[in-house]
């Protein structure tokens, strides 16, 4: 079987379809995606929640191998721990000894994690196609503690069809100072299909 690879994360459906890609993907990950794809988004949600004053504990969600976290970490930024529904890239993460914990949840799910448990909530690469959709933002809101800084990535494809731009709004009051920044996901050296793929990173503090 050959390696999966974005147009195959782009293409799933379900949890268990996450489960079961990323369990194949993880081993090349970093090497033969991220590198690969100049894969830029990771370190721009961290400069971005960095630049913010952004504060620890942070939870670092769909933290996938830790390419995030690593950024904070050069930041001073920690702890840190990581969310991921896959054990495999979670252990990946886990090995790059940048997390102070990590939890195997699935985020469409509740979370078993205490109210204002998190200063800091960090997401690259996870609110895409095929990924964890906005319904998530509240279990998030739940457990991160009030005046929390959150920096989140959204695939520009799925900010208005996939109802995060309804779900940013119809949160109201709940957050406060949001900022909308567009960067570019893959370095110049992506291939031809996905070089020119943009997120907004969200950028708000709940209320
Ligand atoms: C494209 S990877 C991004 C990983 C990392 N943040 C990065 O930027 O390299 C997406 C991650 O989201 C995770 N994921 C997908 N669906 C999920 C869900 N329902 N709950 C939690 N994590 C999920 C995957 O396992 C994967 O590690």
């Amino acid at each position: 079987m050959s390696d999966p690879d974005l147009d195959a994360a782009y293409r799933l459906q379900t949890p268990e379809d996450s489960v079961r890609l990323y369990r194949d993907w993880s081993q090349s990950y970093d090497a033969g995606f991220a590198q690969a794809q100049g894969y830029l988004l990771p370190a721009a949600v961290a400069d971005a929640f960095a630049e913010a004053g952004g504060a620890a504990p942070v939870l670092d969600v769909g933290a996938g191998t830790g390419l995030l976290a690593a950024r904070l970490a050069e930041h001073g930024i920690g702890p840190i721990d990581a969310l991921d529904i896959s054990p495999e890239m979670l252990a990946l993460a886990a090995s790059k000894g940048v997390y102070r914990a990590s939890h195997c949840l699935d985020l469409t799910q509740p979370l078993p994690l205490a109210d204002a448990s998190y200063v800091g909530v960090t997401s690259s690469g996870t609110f895409t196609f095929g990924h964890v959709g906005p319904a998530a933002f509240d279990e998030l809101l739940r457990i991160a503690a009030p005046g929390a800084l959150f920096a989140l990535s959204i695939h520009t494809g799925v900010f208005e069809p996939a109802g995060f731009a309804a779900k940013l709004a119809e949160l109201g009051g709940a957050i406060a100072g949001l900022m909308l920044t567009e960067v570019a996901i893959y370095g110049p050296d992506a291939d031809t299909a996905h070089r020119d793929h943009r997120g907004l990173i969200a950028r708000f503090r709940k209320a």
